[in-house]
């Protein structure tokens, strides 16, 4: 079978079973091509809550799908290949925060959406990487308590200077691999191009940047600017990604390692699969449900 055929096999089912399909920015290529919507975290998780489908297949990474659920438990959402987790989704674990809530009362808990379901129940505020500073900048503690990704973290605090931050050591071990001397060294390479990093980059690496955002957040820079140059500080399927979008532009990845394998586990045979029926269907006890959908009811509340 063909990448078209199967393509064209997975439109047939999609139509006559009523299902949207969601695919992360980091998704392939031909995976993004049959998606009903394309985004960050923050636009996955709103765009299916008032749709008609009742039949939901995300591909992307196991807390993308959760927070679909979480939002529309009237749906059944699968994740399109199961293995597919965020390591930084589960760096901490309930435990763990419980004793740093006791060791911060006074503190705001803001929940990075890279977190699992369980996780979230503890938290007060949940934030994606499109929405962090605006939300932090909105809730009427000053005190917070920001887990787990420390660098998008670090970013925050740096546009918040009248709130006081505190830390976990944790975060994303893809964007962790993009240094400093990367950035110098394609800087020196492409000495026309815009520096855009996604901020679960090191905070080192941010500081350095052109623009700093969101998966989204950088397309749509990389698509409206009037430069035609960019070195793309995230996964680089963004980079080939644009590079069909914006043809007559060019872009670079700011490191060969910037590849999060988890995002790449997902084939276009899974999602063929699961319109078959045979992916892994997320469920929560409605407990997990209700105590995690708090915190993403506020982001929603305070985000848009
Ligand atoms: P975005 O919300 O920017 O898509 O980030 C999600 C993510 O996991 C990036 O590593
Ligand atoms: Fe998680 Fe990092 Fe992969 Fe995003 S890029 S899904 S934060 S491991």
């Amino acid at each position: 079978m063909t990448i078209r055929e199967m393509q064209e096999e997975i439109l047939r089912l999609k139509k006559q079973k009523n299902i949207v399909i969601l695919a992360h920015s980091y998704q392939r290529r031909e995976i993004v091509e049959i998606a009903d919507y394309t985004g960050d975290s923050y636009a996955l998780a709103r765009c299916v809550e008032n749709g008609k489908a009742q039949t939901v297949i995300m591909c992307g990474v196991r807390f993308m799908a959760e927070t679909v659920k979480i939002l529309s438990p009237e749906k059944r959402v699968y994740l399109s290949n199961a293995e597919a987790g965020c390591p930084m989704a589960e760096q901490l674990d309930p435990e763990l925060l419980a004793a740093l809530k006791e060791q911060y009362p006074n503190a705001a808990v803001a929940a990075y959406i890279n977190t699992t379901a369980e996780l979230k129940t503890l938290c007060d505020v949940c934030v994606t990487s499109s929405s962090a500073e605006r939300i932090l900048a909105k809730i009427p503690e000053t005190e917070i308590l920001f887990v787990p990704d420390i660098n998008l973290g670090r970013y925050v605090e740096s546009k918040l200077p009248n709130k006081k931050f505190h830390f976990v050591q944790g975060g994303c071990p893809t964007h962790v691999r993009a240094t400093k001397e990367d950035a110098a060294r394609a800087r020196m390479v492409h000495p026309e191009a815009l520096l855009l990093v996604h901020p679960e980059c090191r905070f080192e690496v941010v500081k350095g940047a052109d623009f700093v955002g969101s998966t989204s957040g950088i397309m749509d820079f990389a698509k409206k600017s009037a430069a035609k140059e960019f070195i793309i500080g995230t996964d680089n399927s963004i980079v080939e990604h644009l590079q069909y979008e914006c043809p007559e532009k060019k872009f670079y990845p700011l490191s060969k390692d910037l590849v999060c394998h988890n995002m790449k586990l997902t084939t276009l045979t899974d999602v063929w699969n699961c319109c078959k029926g045979e992916g892994e269907e997320i469920t929560l006890p409605e407990e997990t449900r209700l105590a995690a959908k708090r915190c993403i009811d506020k982001m929603i509340e305070l985000g848009d």
